[in-house]
């Protein structure tokens, strides 16, 4: 089964409510990642799905007021942490904060879910290749040069900006198909060769259940990070259930 990443992004408030939406859509090959105020205890209740976080710090500890850092996410049960998320670069972070924070989680033991995309601007400009490949080799600049790939595995999802948090289909009102999606994963796939790194691609950006499948059948994708869907639980298992259904 191809891998379903639940962005929940601020959602819920309550803790009672971020359990019971966990305890749902508890199933293997999906990665939950809650605020993280609710992490703890979302990773003792799930019993098939694990538990990733949104973000975390590259500092392990110290005086880094308001920061969690990958090493206490690891110590609470998460395995995974979404790295450079385009609504974290909106608000300033920038990329050498990203590689840092790449480089901790793989030295806390996380698989780091490093996201990267352009923006409407950039992808009118035509610039989708060059803004993916410098986000690509900013992102893992920081891992020891001439290190074993195989001992550190990230998660590149690529998320074009202009396709998250929309209704439509992706792109599919205007010229842009899962097709071009695979494009830049291909691309990418071959800039990452040769780096201290193994990866393997997802997509992301308003993924649903009447899209999910046309992205998961690409032998590009391993799977898909979902945002606002992730929380409509009907909408969440049914995905669930097309996802069995597409072999990897
Ligand atoms: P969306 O969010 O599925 O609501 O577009 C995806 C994301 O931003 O991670």
């Amino acid at each position: 089964m191809k891998l379903l990443v639940a962005n929940w992004k601020e959602n819920p408030i309550m803790l009672e409510d971020a359990l019971t939406l966990a305890k749902q859509v508890d199933h293997q090959e999906v990665v939950i990642c809650p605020p993280h105020i609710f992490t703890a205890a979302i990773s003792k209740v799930l019993k098939k799905a694990s538990t990733g976080a949104q973000d975390g710090f590259y500092e392990p500890h110290g005086p880094f007021t308001g920061y969690v850092s990958m090493a206490q996410l690891a110590a609470v049960g998460v395995k995974h942490v979404i790295i450079g998320h385009s609504e974290r670069r909106a608000l300033g972070e920038e990329e050498t904060v990203i590689a840092r924070k790449i480089a901790a989680a793989f030295e806390a033991g996380l698989t780091p879910i490093v996201c990267i995309g352009e923006t409407a601007e950039e992808h009118k400009q035509g610039k989708v290749k060059e803004v993916v490949d410098r986000q690509v080799r900013s992102a893992f600049s920081l891992l020891p040069a001439g290190s074993v790939a195989t001992s550190r595995e990230a998660i590149i999802c690529y998320e074009p900006v202009w396709a998250i948090s929309t209704n439509q289909v992706p792109g599919m009102e205007t010229a842009d198909t899962p097709e071009q999606a695979q494009t830049v994963a291909r691309y990418l796939e071959g800039i990452v060769r040769g780096m201290p790194v193994t990866s393997r691609f997802i997509y992301g950006g308003s993924v649903n259940q009447e899209n999910l499948a046309a992205f998961l059948i690409c032998p590009e994708f391993s799977g898909v990070l979902v945002g606002g869907a992730s929380l409509r639980v009907p909408e969440f298992k049914k995905m669930i259930k097309i996802a069995e259904h597409i072999l990897m």
